[in-house]
């Protein structure tokens, strides 16, 4: 079973200790609010806005969800038509409800530019939190999307990668984008960012997790299944395959 957070094992009985018989529901609403901790909340402590980079952000409801909730939030799109969409999405800003009223909404800043590309840092500077949009990459470009992420990420606990991992379920040998996107690549790519990693004949990595990560390899903070999902991201009976994951570099 996934859980909403990392809790050392020794403590979990402690934990539920305290949520006994009916307390189950609040046991479980205290764990999910504290996932939320893990990325921190939108205002750093000397009270700047944190920021957000939603790489390949498609129609931009990521961006416009983010600012919601209080960061300064940047869709970066390498297609125009998609920047057109994102401005035209933004009219519908009361879909988004603001999260946390003493945050209030974070900026909203679309760019057409190409992730791999330095000129956006220039004009927006550098977020630090990302998103990924790796279903969306040739499997080709995944060693150049892991290290692109390690150089943008801050330090940890500041920096953080969130991962929607999905489509896990698509047959890796089928053609994309979107491009299957097993929970295994994300560890083998993120563990070692830039270098090469093999896959097998069905399309699957290699994946050996006995392998210490690379220098620069990021650590998996949390993994989870979400609540729900997006059809793509469900098999038959609404199973859901997706997962997320929250990266975070080790220095
Ligand atoms: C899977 S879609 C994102 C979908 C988005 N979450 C949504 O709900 O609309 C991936 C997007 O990445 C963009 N993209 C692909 N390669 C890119 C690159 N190198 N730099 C910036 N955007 C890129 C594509 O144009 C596409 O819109």
């Amino acid at each position: 079973m996934t859980s909403p957070i990392n809790i050392d094992p020794k403590d979990i009985q402690a934990y539920w200790a305290k949520y006994q018989d009916n307390k189950y529901v609040e046991g479980w609403a205290s764990l999910w609010t504290k996932r939320a901790d893990t990325i921190g909340g939108p205002l750093a402590l000397d009270g700047h806005r944190r920021k957000a980079l939603v790489p390949g952000c498609g129609r931009g409801v990521d961006v416009l969800l983010l600012a919601s909730f209080g960061y300064d939030a940047y869709g970066l799109e390498c297609s125009a038509t998609a920047v057109d969409a994102c401005k035209k999405e933004k009219e519908n800003h009361s879909r988004y409800h603001v999260g946390d009223k003493k945050a209030w909404k974070g900026k909203v800043t679309f760019v057409q530019r190409d992730f791999f590309d330095n000129t956006w840092l220039k004009e927006i500077g550098v977020p630090r939190n990302g998103f990924d949009f790796f279903c969306a990459l040739n499997p080709k470009l995944r060693p150049r999307w892991a290290l692109r992420h390690t150089e943008l990420l801050a330090p940890s606990p500041r920096g953080n990668l969130i991962c929607l991992e999905s489509p896990r379920h698509k047959n890796p040998l089928a053609p994309g984008p979107p491009f299957a996107s097993p929970s295994e690549a994300y560890m083998e790519h993120l563990s070692r960012p830039g270098e090469k990693i093999s896959y097998n004949d069905k399309g699957l990595v290699n994946a050996d997790p006995l392998r210490e990560p690379s220098k620069g390899g990021l650590e998996r903070v949390a993994h989870w299944q979400p609540e729900r999902t997006h059809t793509v991201g469900q098999g038959e009976n609404g199973v859901i395959h997706d997962r997320v994951s929250i990266w975070r570099r080790r220095d």
